[in-house]
């Protein structure tokens, strides 16, 4: 079955843009990816989009859709309904570079402000030993695609460009927690405290645990529940750990 849908799409650069609107041929079983690329063919080519894998796996093709955070691949267009104008924007939290491509390079200098994992000294690599219950619960975090989605959607950057430089977003403490939960990372044993870091240095103390990076996660990752909540306990414990606040009474004077 084929139809004609409306489309919004925007179109512009750094220095401004708007909706540009198109009447565009749609097929059962396509996505909205399929479209983009055919009004590419057809009626705008030069129309940019940033893509590769049309599997919901590179994590490249990061919009918005009728306002909400989604991968353009994975989207179908069977969830709309045929009369529906379908309204494609590129990702708020991030600077437009042209139409829908922006440039995430907030997210690699998050990433680079995490300390990488910290090899366990007495072990070679062939040798570590982990319980499969440890690796199961870090596991879940290494499904993460870097789309860059929940990035994109969490309020505390999404309209406040001030946070910024403060808060490394939900991928970023989820990295910190998966490392925080890591058996074999001897990061404490050389100093480094992921806990205290994680409040202190990657602002865990904005996350107000609103979900919302969860619901739009194209991985089903629990970032909230499984990652930043068990962090921000983590993180609490030690802060009234009697031992720590006698360590860092100690260490003050
Ligand atoms: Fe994308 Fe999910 Fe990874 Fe966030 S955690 S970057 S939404 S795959
Ligand atoms: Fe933001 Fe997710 Fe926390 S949306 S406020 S990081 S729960
Ligand atoms: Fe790779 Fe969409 S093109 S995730």
């Amino acid at each position: 079955m084929t139809h004609t849908a409306h489309f919004k799409v925007w179109r512009g650069d750094a220095e401004g843009g708007g909706l540009a609107d198109y009447d565009i041929e749609v097929n059962e079983g396509e996505v909205v990816l399929d479209i983009i690329h055919r009004l590419q063919a057809t009626q705008a080519p030069d129309l940019a989009v940033r893509w590769n894998c049309k599997a919901g796996k590179c994590g490249s093709c990061s919009a918005e859709i009728n306002g909400r955070p989604r991968l353009l691949c994975m989207t179908r267009m069977s969830v709309f309904d045929p009369a529906e104008t379908v309204t494609v924007t590129p990702m708020r939290a991030f600077p437009v570079m042209r139409d829908l491509v922006t440039d995430v390079s907030f997210n690699y200098t998050k990433a680079r402000e995490v300390p990488a994992f910290v090899p366990p000294p007495e072990l070679e690599p062939g040798e570590y030993r982990m319980m499969q219950e440890d690796v199961g619960r870090s596991q879940e975090f290494r499904k993460c695609i870097e789309c860059f989605l929940c990035q994109d959607t969490c309020h505390v950057v999404r309209d406040h460009e001030e946070n910024k430089p403060a808060f490394a977003g939900p991928r970023f403490l989820m990295r910190v927690a998966e490392l925080d939960m890591h058996p074999l990372d001897a990061a404490a044993e050389s100093g480094l405290d992921r806990k205290r870091t994680a409040q202190e240095e990657h602002g865990l103390g904005y996350c107000n645990i609103t979900k919302c990076c969860t619901e739009v996660c194209p991985e089903n990752i629990k970032i909230t529940d499984n990652a930043l909540i068990p962090l921000k306990e983590r993180a609490a414990d030690r802060k009234y750990d009697p031992l720590v606040w006698l360590g860092n009474k100690i260490r003050r004077r």
